[in-house]
């Protein structure tokens, strides 16, 4: 990534004065393609055979040192004399896209390492440089092609790619992947989460084939604090590096023709007359990038997206963001959600509450989430995994979150929906815990300038029943999220009608979870937990709540549907569901879901 030209950085400076941070951090190095979607791929979708390896026996001897010989040789016996002890040939399959956990009754609790095994020919290109493209692989993965070590990868749910050009041949070629989703402590997430830990080839893998030179990355979106400037970057990859570029959008007539450096990089900056997008006006732009040796096409749109005081400023006019918490877990299903459908029926469910806004929690989902969310106009807000208690003052800690959080921002940056980056959730105050925190911010602005930055914080009471959002991380975010839970772990319903609530920033708040569990089809009277009319009652009780709070400009109760959780074994009422949702694993609307129905219509109405 290219130092930007001064000016760029004094337009950044000048944005974030208000947030004290200084932008020490540049964006490293990564080679991550961007918009898979509109490139010439071949799918590797499909069924791999599998071998599971609880001792990690096909990567390390006797002695724990790791082998010449393992299982990514996919070695055969040569002769009736030959000792291999594994056959992925003879072995079982697993469907990838999939989390292993849902596809095996053996594999539910398992975590551990699982090889998975891909053979396939390919019809070699002239001037086709091939990448192999994970869209996600939950927890570390190391990748080979026909025995040679391409790379790793830690973090379970961004996007990564290795380039194959001149490994790949015509004829079986055998791309094998070591996927270990053991949780450890200095890990992203670490060792405890309220969400199963869905291990394997949990997303698409594909080949990714583009010219010898290429538009690998770019970012087109509103300059920050305008409505009709475009402004961002192109970043080609490959030896042609000086070339002329166009960025075309022929529905308003732009055609910008631009010439990149030596380096394969230029900035760029233009006006155009463009319907701004928003969830009542989803306006969607084909954008073309042509350069001499490459073209593609994307779908965007264009909003600006700002706070002023304690509101939310959505091109310009406040909005009040009608939200709901979706974990990335397949409607009426246990397994964890990867497809458009998946996508839109969940984004559907929000949409049917009048939603506009949905807090992707707590990592990165897949990439149909942010797409169909710009189609369907959702606004969103998307997080990494930096949860609860992790080591703060681990340097591969920070590291690790750091590309985490740039693999995010890089894959979806984009995407107009996408309004909120939330660097963490429910995470302790702490001296080594703000600092790690702040480094996360400076990354993220140093890579996309134009969007607002939260992150899920907790209160505490100057009083009872007065709660304050007070968290010294707060100063440097642009809108505070709070987590709160009154009714359920705190207290009963009937608590909420004497909260005042109260904050030290005159910025805005979202509620990023409040909410109760609830068996879908247990009916009882509303003081009875896991019924329904709990739940139900219990809705009531927090709306009237945060009705009375000045500042809040967004809640995002938790949570849309019913979802798979190891820290949930109450028999008969959870069995490894957390049951909060306001949706039932098998799709059934609770009691509560029409509360905040009728409560997002009332708001939606006002709006008009
Ligand atoms: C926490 C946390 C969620 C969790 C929820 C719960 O606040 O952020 O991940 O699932 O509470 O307890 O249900």
């Amino acid at each position: 990534m290219k130092v930007y030209k001064l000016s760029f950085v004094l337009a950044l400076f000048t944005a974030v004065s208000a947030y004290p941070l200084s932008d020490r951090m540049a964006a490293p190095e990564q080679n991550l393609i961007i918009n898979v979607d509109h490139r010439s791929t071949v799918s590797l979708n499909g069924k791999w055979q599998i071998i599971i390896d609880p001792y990690e026996n096909g990567y390390y001897d006797y002695r724990y040192q790791p082998k010449q010989n393992g299982y990514f040789k996919n070695a055969k016996p040569r002769n009736k004399t030959d000792l291999i002890e594994y056959d992925f040939d003879k072995s079982e399959a697993l469907n990838v896209p999939g989390d292993w956990n849902s596809q095996q009754e053996k594999l539910f609790f398992y975590e551990g390492t699982i090889w998975y095994k891909k053979s396939f020919d390919y019809q070699k290109k002239p001037d086709t440089r091939v990448f192999v493209y994970f869209g996600a692989a939950n927890y570390h993965s190391i990748v080979y092609l026909n025995g040679r070590k391409l790379g790793e990868h830690e973090g379970g749910f961004t996007p990564f790619n290795f380039e194959i050009t001149r490994l790949i041949r015509e004829k079986n070629n055998f791309l094998v992947v070591k996927v270990d989703n053991k949780r450890r402590r200095d890990a992203v997430p670490t060792v405890n989460t309220d969400w199963w830990n869905y291990g394997g080839l949990t997303r698409r893998v594909m080949l990714v084939e583009v010219p010898e030179t290429f538009i690998r990355d770019y970012f087109v979106q509103l300059k920050k604090g305008s409505m009709k400037t475009v402004a961002g970057w192109i970043q080609l990859d490959g030896n042609q590096a000086e070339q002329s570029i166009t960025v075309e959008i022929p529905k308003v007539n732009v055609k910008q023709k631009f010439n990149s450096t030596a380096d394969g990089y230029v900035e760029f900056e233009f006006d155009a007359e463009l319907q701004l997008w928003s969830p009542d006006n989803p306006a969607l732009y084909d954008v073309t990038i042509k350069s001499q040796t490459d073209s593609l096409k994307d779908l965007i749109g264009f909003r600006s997206i700002e706070t002023k005081g304690s509101k939310i400023l959505l091109n310009g006019k406040p909005v009040f963001l009608r939200g709901i918490s979706i974990h990335e877990q397949a409607p009426k299903s246990n397994a964890r959600a990867n497809s458009k459908e998946h996508a839109e029926t969940l984004l559907g469910w929000a949409k049917e509450m009048n939603c506009n806004f949905v807090r992707l929690a707590h990592y990165p989902h897949n990439e149909y989430m942010p797409r169909t969310a710009d189609q369907l106009g959702v606004l969103l807000w998307s997080e990494i995994p930096v949860y609860w208690t992790i080591l703060w003052e681990n340097e591969n800690t920070l590291k690790n979150a750091l590309n985490q959080l740039t693999e995010m921002i890089t894959r979806d940056k984009n995407r107009a929906s996408v309004i909120l980056w939330s660097m963490a959730n429910e995470t302790p105050v702490g001296d080594a815990r703000n600092e790690f925190l702040k480094t996360l911010i400076e990354r993220a602005r140093s890579l996309d300038s134009t969007r607002l930055i939260t992150a899920a914080m907790e209160k505490i009471y100057e009083g009872e029943n007065k709660p304050v959002i007070n968290d010294p991380f707060g100063r440097y975010v642009y809108v505070l999220g709070c987590n709160e839970y009154i009714g359920w772990y705190e207290g009963l319903p009937d608590r909420c009608d004497s909260y005042t609530w109260k904050t030290i920033y005159d910025k805005p708040v979202i509620i990023s979870e409040f909410g109760g569990g609830a068996l879908y089809g247990f009916h009882a009277d509303k003081d009875t937990r896991w019924s329904e009319e709990y739940q139900e009652y219990l809705y009531e009780k927090q709306i009237k709540m945060l009705k009375k709070i000045p500042f809040l400009a967004g809640t995002s109760p938790w949570i849309l549907a019913d979802f798979m959780s190891p820290r949930r074994p109450l028999p008969r009422i959870q069995d490894y569901w957390n049951r909060k949702g306001l949706i039932s694993n098998k799709g059934e609307k609770k009691k509560a879901f029409y509360v905040m129905q009728r409560f997002y219509e009332k708001l939606k109405l006002t709006e008009q």
